[in-house]
């Protein structure tokens, strides 16, 4: 029996990493020991995820601080992950995506040779400030990780360009998928109830915003607020925000647009009601990673409030455009979607780029391989999507 530790510690890497470990646990569990340790470098957003797939961790680091800075929840993480580490003694470390956790994850298991799976590896924009810090956080855990799992044939091919090993990369789509379509089926076949949104109008158009990234906070934050307090002014519509816990977010976001009465700021939500809302929205405005990953699978328009993306490929399907943080062009391009009927079919075309649901067996797949023979042998496993 293989030892797996997989670390994880925000809310996207909870989301996409508790279907591989119930699945490991599950289907795969003759093969594989699996352990997990949480830095909760989220603690509020990390434990309602916990509480959703019913991922209960071996290990919880509990280092999140209110306004922590990037150096602090580092060290903490590094200090703390050496520990268990040296007591779990697993064969392999697994981690995901580009959070600092991710990073602090891959480092430690480096420092005490034990090889690193990096899954959603290969993500890209070039530019070491864009995002901040999360594209120096995924080149460096690519550059210690021994086995690379890429969500598309775009990832794996920066990989390749970047001198990884073909037989080191194993394309699997994202586990954001797998997580996303489980709970859509849950949703459909009436096991898990849907939601009720008392105060939703269903005479009006719904706009979902979400939004953290570094690089907007002061000015950019400002500026996406009056966009949306320009927006809420529009009587076809009204806006729902999740705010995200971090002062920098709460602060602009609860000054600027408490007080409108067609912007409704709420709570982060539970995943389970999210992707519910998700489906249920017109537009979808936001920052984030894993919500341009899901839009095309729900066959929702996404526009994205920052100047790149590492997530080309919604981009080629025509769900997702960038339109930074500027007041004109966001409030022009939510205007132009509702009002274009043509224009926002189009967008609306339900794509899969990012994965068919199977990550996760592509992954078990691939750890036996490596185990098995030191290498992924690509051809040995079915490809993805
Ligand atoms: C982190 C990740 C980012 C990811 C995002 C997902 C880094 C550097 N950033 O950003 O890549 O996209 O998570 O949401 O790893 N807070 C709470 N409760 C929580 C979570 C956060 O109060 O459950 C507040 C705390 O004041 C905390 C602050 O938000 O200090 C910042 O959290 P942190 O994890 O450092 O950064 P995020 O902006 O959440
Ligand atoms: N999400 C959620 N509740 C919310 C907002 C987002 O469950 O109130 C989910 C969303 O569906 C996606 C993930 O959280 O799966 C994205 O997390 P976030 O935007 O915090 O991080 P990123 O993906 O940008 O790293």
């Amino acid at each position: 029996m293989r030892r797996l530790l997989i670390v994880f510690g925000t809310r996207p890497e909870a989301i996409k990493l508790s279907p591989l470990v119930l699945f490991l646990r599950g289907q795969a569990s003759k093969e594989f020991v699996v352990r997990t340790c949480v830095t909760a470098q989220h603690r509020g957003l990390l434990d309602q995820v916990l509480a959703t797939f019913d991922v209960t961790p071996d290990h919880d680091l509990d280092v999140m601080m209110p306004g922590q800075t990037l150096g602090e929840v580092s060290s903490r993480m590094l200090a703390a992950l050496e520990k268990v580490m040296r007591a779990e003694q697993p064969d392999l470390v697994i981690v995901q995506g580009d959070t600092t956790t991710t990073l602090c994850g891959a480092l430690a298991a480096f420092y005490q040779r034990i090889p690193v799976a990096h899954v959603e590896a290969g993500l890209r924009t070039w530019d070491l400030e864009q995002p901040f810090p999360e594209e120096m956080n995924r080149v460096v855990t690519g550059r210690l990780a021994r086995l690379h799992f890429p969500p598309t044939a775009q990832s794996a091919a920066n990989l390749r360009n970047e001198g990884v090993r073909a037989e080191d990369i194993l394309i699997t789509g994202n586990t954001g998928i797998d997580a996303l379509f489980y709970i859509l089926r849950q949703l459909e076949s009436g096991r898990l109830a849907r939601p009720e949104w008392p105060f939703l109008d269903p005479g009006r158009k719904l706009l979902l915003i979400t939004g953290h990234r570094r690089e907007s906070f002061g000015d950019g934050f400002l500026r996406i607020c009056d966009a949306l307090g320009q927006l809420a002014k529009r009587a076809d519509v009204q806006i729902v925000y999740p705010v995200h816990p971090n002062p920098n977010v709460r602060g602009p976001v609860n000054e600027r647009l408490g007080a409108l009465p067609n912007v409704h700021l709420i709570e982060p939500l539970d995943y389970v009601p999210f992707v519910d809302l998700m489906s249920r929205a017109e537009i979808l405005l936001t920052d984030s990673g894993g919500v341009q990953e899901e839009a095309p699978s729900l066959g929702k328009p996404v526009l994205v409030m920052r100047e790149k993306t590492e997530r080309p490929e919604a981009v080629e399907a025509g769900t997702t455009r960038l339109v930074g943080t500027d007041v004109t062009r966001i409030a022009g391009e939510v205007s132009l979607l509702l009002d274009d009927e043509k224009e926002y079919r189009r967008r609306a075309a339900l794509h899969n780029p990012y994965g068919d649901g199977h990550a996760c067996e592509r992954i078990a797949e691939g750890l036996r391989s490596f185990f098995a023979h030191g290498k992924m042998m690509p051809e040995a496993v079915p490809a993805a999507g």
